[in-house]
């Protein structure tokens, strides 16, 4: 175990033995601070969710388009934006309304690009319209893209125009966009005259009664139509001009009739429709010749052909009102609408509208109320109290006080130095400042612009108004730094440093060098420092100096000493300017998928789990920095922490463990590694400790959790549930224990050769092979590659029903069953698996003996090695003193554990293994006995006895031996187990992929097989 001590404070000089040191080396703690004269370590502590910050500069948004329950207010910019541009104006918003196309944009009805082709403008897409005070005190109303539900609003000032002294600013915004739209679809658009025919449909909405305003100011006939009775009452009461006659119903057909009736079917000249289907059709069949057809409702319609043969009959003409055409348009046209509007204003046609008032936190509600269609004008959101009087003339204008979500946002007459700012990372986090509102930025890079893609990024900052310079300052200089800082300042004031420069140089620590460590320090560890130096004397106004570090320091990573190192003194440097007052954060990153530096090392969508975390999106690590830029701590992490295991998925010890350490197929690693060679890091093990106490009752220390295996945790599983008493019968231990799985699945098997298919048919020229099973006997394990051999596979079976005693008696009784097949001048092999090994490695000295030379192929054995596995095997039955009580207790795992707790003594005692065996066999539920003969317990015991006192006594073996190993080891042994000591001819030893068990079933066993067997090449002269 490494204990690592950071001393920050004076302390004595490092000594184990010294007093200072000894309490603190006794508690384990992998990494130990001493700082403010107290000892501490390294924790990661959960930052409380999404705080929320009381703003005055706020708006709202929706988070989730089509989600009414989304909505929040968010931390807003727009103060700091000052001095503004010319033609802007920056107003206090008292009211702002909702319009259907809020609805629209929020419902996910029409997509952001068509609200706003810009994606600069598709954050926030709702709030068209305010009434408010500007910087001078003057009470205005106007019109605004969007982002206008908002505690302050920036407005083209040729879009906004004064209050009349008799209304009060709730009045004056219920006017802007509902008279624009009908001043621009009906006076600009379809130039109506007076005395024009107009039906409009849903009479009392806002853009119902604007037009119904300006309608009857032009002197028009006027038809309407509305949907109950209630708005049917309110036309009646406040317009009395328009008679029961005109007024028709907005939720069926019947309107055309009273349109055909009252105009005599001439139709009428215009329509303001926010109908649609029948009564689409219906309405257009209501247009008089040459009628036009104004649509407010659908932006879709344009591109349905289907109603082109009904305006072709008429010759009538469809107009699409899309207001935000006039926001986009020249400033002639922007003129025009407001002239109307003022001149309406004068005139008396525009005239505030009546309306429903929600506060600040009732957005939602008021986005349901207007969906209800209930309404009667204006639907408004009041940010501020007026004054009852309307007399608000200076900006004496109270602070807001709303709950909202902390957003970055960048001045745009600032600079921002992104340091790597071409790597992966470096560019979206580039981008992500630039939609902040960043308009000057400094990317810097060791290489400069390398391609097109790194171009085509910056281009579009470009387009966006944003001036970009690529430094190639060297920043592991304080001269480069230097240089760097007062050329960014050029461009404006430095505001923020971010630093994502990288060189990885990954190797384990051994096989580190000092050129490895200064060249991943230089970008972080010396770029940060002498930022640090240079922007303290250079850049008294930074607001922002974030460095990018890793969960590799956060966490520890075996190849990543000099990267850790290089973050871990970022991380310092920023503990120490925030300690001096100045801003400073390193941001602990986990893997990001997509972009970076990880990302191009791995496939596409492969998902990782790295040390317990996966990728975190790169979209989710710049949302996440809104929350992290705000925060006071130096050090923070943003990572993605994988799935937690939760007990009911996983009702064992093992299942938990490996879920926690990342193991998602047991079958791929060995029972015996231990957890830190499975990648156990130190969060793992405090995690392994928590749970194996709180949902398994098994405790250990963490030292133990060291040097725990699968195999290990088994047993004290079993132990425990032993003790507690568990009833169940189903505790088998799939994967964990070999010899259990063997015993189960034993068969019976009389032949002791069997031919057995493969690649070849009965014909000649292929060598013969002959194969040797494990201890089970079972050939089946072995099907997947005797299958594939390009030779004749002869399957040796060892005796089921009176087992050998030694593994010596098992070759002597085999031998004649092999001869037969024997030619001296044909080539032979033999394939031993296991336990095979060691009957195969007689049996060819006995061959070599008689004359015999071959070749022999071990897969993962050898006398050595499988000695040490059984020895470790049965070891761990640590008080059983002799084998067969060992090899009892072993297999014990089969009776439920009340029944083994009374008779344990018993069996465990027997002084005969057929006695234990017996009993042991009538202890186990019938349902699980099928499945254990006795023989089959009698079987495996003889031949694992055999192993455990098996030694190589012959000659060292002349014939070609071949080892093919499992890559994890159930038992740590030399790299040839030892075979050299046996072999005169150790031709090769091959590693495969798996463990003792799963090689058999990989594709690269079948191929160094059969590499190995094939016929040498005949020269032909
Ligand atoms: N990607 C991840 O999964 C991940 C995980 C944890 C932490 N992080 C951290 O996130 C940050 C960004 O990583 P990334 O994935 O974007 O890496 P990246 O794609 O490799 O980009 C890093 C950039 O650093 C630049 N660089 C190296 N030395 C430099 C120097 N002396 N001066 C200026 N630029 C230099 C390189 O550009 P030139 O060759 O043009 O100089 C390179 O493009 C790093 O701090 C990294 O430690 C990333």
């Amino acid at each position: 175990m490494v204990q690592c001590f950071f001393m920050m404070d004076e302390a004595p000089e490092f000594d184990p033995q010294h007093s200072f040191y000894c309490k603190q080396i006794s508690k384990n703690l992998a990494i130990n601070i001493y700082k403010n004269k107290s000892w501490g370590t390294y924790r990661h502590l959960l930052l409380e969710e999404s705080p929320k910050i009381i703003c005055d500069d706020t708006y709202a948004y929706f988070k989730t388009r089509g989600d009414m329950s989304s909505f929040e207010w968010s931390e807003g910019a727009l103060t700091k934006q000052v001095p503004l541009k010319k033609e802007q104006l920056l107003i206090s918003t008292y009211y702002s309304s909702i319009n259907f196309k809020d609805i629209m944009a929020s419902t996910g009805r029409i997509t952001p690009e068509i609200l706003d082709p810009h994606r600069l403008g598709q954050e926030c897409l709702i709030g068209f319209e305010f009434s408010g005070v500007d910087l001078s005190g003057r009470r205005l109303s106007g019109m605004i893209n969007a982002q206008g539900i908002s505690s302050y609003v920036t407005c083209d000032s040729s879009l906004a125009w004064g209050v009349p002294d008799s209304w009060s600013l709730e009045d004056a915004a219920t006017v802007p966009v509902v008279y624009s739209t009908v001043i621009y679809a009906l006076l600009m658009v379809g130039n109506m005259k007076p005395g024009s025919t107009i039906l409009i449909h849903s009479a009392t909405g806002g853009i119902g009664l604007a037009a119904l305003n300006l309608s009857l100011h032009y002197g028009c006939d006027i038809y309407v139509t509305v949907g109950t009775q209630e708005k049917r009452e309110y036309l009646r009461k406040n317009y009395p001009q328009i008679s029961d006659r005109h007024m028709g119903h907005s939720r069926d057909t019947s309107f055309e009739l009273m349109i055909k009736r009252e105009t005599k079917s001439r139709g009428v000249d215009f329509i303001l429709n926010s109908l649609s289907e029948d009564k689409l059709h219906a309405s257009i069949r209501c247009l008089a010749r040459g009628g036009q057809l104004m649509e407010i409702g659908k932006y879709d319609l344009a591109n349905d052909n289907s109603f082109n043969s009904l305006f072709m009959e008429r010759e009538a003409t469809y107009h699409g009102i899309f207001l935000d055409d006039v926001f986009r348009n020249v400033k002639e046209m922007k003129s025009k609408v407001v002239k109307h509007l003022r001149e309406g204003i004068k005139s008396g046609f525009v005239k505030p509208l009546p309306r429903i008032v929600f506060n600040a936190d009732e957005i939602e509600k008021s986005y349901k109320y207007m969906l209800a269609g209930k309404h009667i004008g204006k639907i408004l959101i009041k940010l501020r109290n007026e004054n009852k009087d309307n007399q608000i003339r200076t900006c004496n204008i109270n602070k807001l006080e709303i709950v909202s979500n902390p957003r970055f946002q960048c001045g745009r007459h600032f600079t921002y130095i992104i340091i790597g700012g071409l790597g992966g990372f470096g560019l979206e986090l580039s981008d992500w400042l630039v939609l902040r509102g960043a308009r000057k930025l400094v990317l810097t890079s060791r290489s400069g612009i390398q391609n097109g893609y790194h171009q085509q990024r910056i281009n579009i900052w470009i387009s966006y108004g944003v001036e970009v310079k690529v430094s190639t300052d060297d920043v592991t200089t304080e001269a480069g730094c230097e240089n760097l800082i007062k050329e960014a300042s050029t461009l404006g004031s430095v505001d923020g440093i971010f630093n994502l420069a990288v060189v990885l140089k990954i190797a384990l620590f051994k096989n580190q060098t000092e050129e490895n460590f200064h060249a991943v320090l230089e970008p972080k560890a010396y770029a940060t420092l002498h930022l640090d130096r240079v922007t303290r004397k250079l850049c008294p106004q930074l607001k922002y100096f974030v460095v990018f570090s890793s969960l590799s320091c956060g966490r520890g990573h075996v190849g990543q000493s000099n990267y850790g190192m290089a973050n871990s003194v970022m991380e310092r440097i920023c503990e120490n300017r925030k300690r001096d007052g100045l801003p400073a954060l390193a941001i602990q990153c986990g893997a990001i998928g997509e972009v970076g530096l990880l990302a191009r090392m791995y496939e596409e969508n492969e998902e990782l789990v790295i040390g317990g975390t996966l990728q975190q999106k790169i979209s989710s690590c710049l949302e996440v920095l809104d929350v992290l830029i705000k925060h006071e701590y130096p050090v923070v992490s943003s990572t993605v922490v994988a799935e937690k295991y939760h007990k009911s998925d996983n009702p064992s010890a093992v299942a938990a463990v490996a879920h926690v350490i990342g193991i998602k197929n047991m079958k791929t690693i060995s029972q015996y590694t231990t957890f830190p060679e499975l990648g156990m890091d130190s969060m793992m093990n405090t995690e392994i400790v928590q749970l194996l106490e709180k949902d398994f009752e098994i405790y250990v220390t963490s030292k133990d959790v060291r040097s725990l295996t699968f195999a290990r945790l088994t047993e004290m599983e079993a132990e425990k549930i032993n003790r507690s008493g568990n009833t169940t019968c189903d505790k088998t231990h799939e994967n964990t224990n070999f010899l259990i799985e063997y015993i189960r699945n034993i068969e019976n098997s009389q032949l002791a050769a069997v031919r057995l298919n493969s690649r070849v048919g009965l014909s000649g020229g292929a060598p013969i092979v002959f194969v040797l099973p494990g201890v089970e006997g079972l050939l089946k394990p072995l099907e997947y590659l005797t299958n594939s051999l390009n030779a004749h596979v002869i399957g040796v079976q060892y005796n089921y029903k009176n087992p050998e005693e030694s593994i010596e008696e098992i070759a002597k009784n085999a031998l004649p069953h092999i001869e037969i097949y024997l030619s001296r001048n044909n080539p032979f092999f033999l394939i031993g698996y296991s336990f095979g090994t060691l009957v195969g490695l007689e049996i060819i000295s006995l061959l070599e003996e008689k004359g015999y030379i071959g070749t022999i192929i071990l897969i993962d054995g050898s006398p050595k090695y499988i000695n040490s596995f059984v020895k470790k095997l049965f070891t761990q039955e640590k008080e059983k003193t002799d084998f067969h009580t060992a090899f009892l207790s072993k297999i014990s795992f089969m009776i439920p554990l009340d029944v083994f707790s009374q008779h344990e003594e018993t069996l465990l005692n027997s002084k005969r293994l057929e006695q234990g065996i017996n009993l042991l066999t009538s202890l186990i539920p019938s349902k699980m006995s099928n499945k254990l003969e006795k023989q089959a317990a009698i079987t495996v015991y003889k031949r694992c006895n055999a192993m455990f006192n098996y030694t190589f006594k012959n000659k060292k073996i002349i014939s070609s031996v071949h080892l093919v190993k499992a890559r994890l080891a159930v038992v740590g042994d030399r790299d040839d187990y030892q075979l050299s000591d046996i072999s005169e001819n150790l031709a090769q030893v091959i590693t495969i992929d798996g463990d003792h068990v799963t090689i058999l079933n990989n594709q690269d066993l079948v191929q160094a097989v059969n590499g190995i067997i094939k016929p040498p090449l005949q020269l032909s002269i």
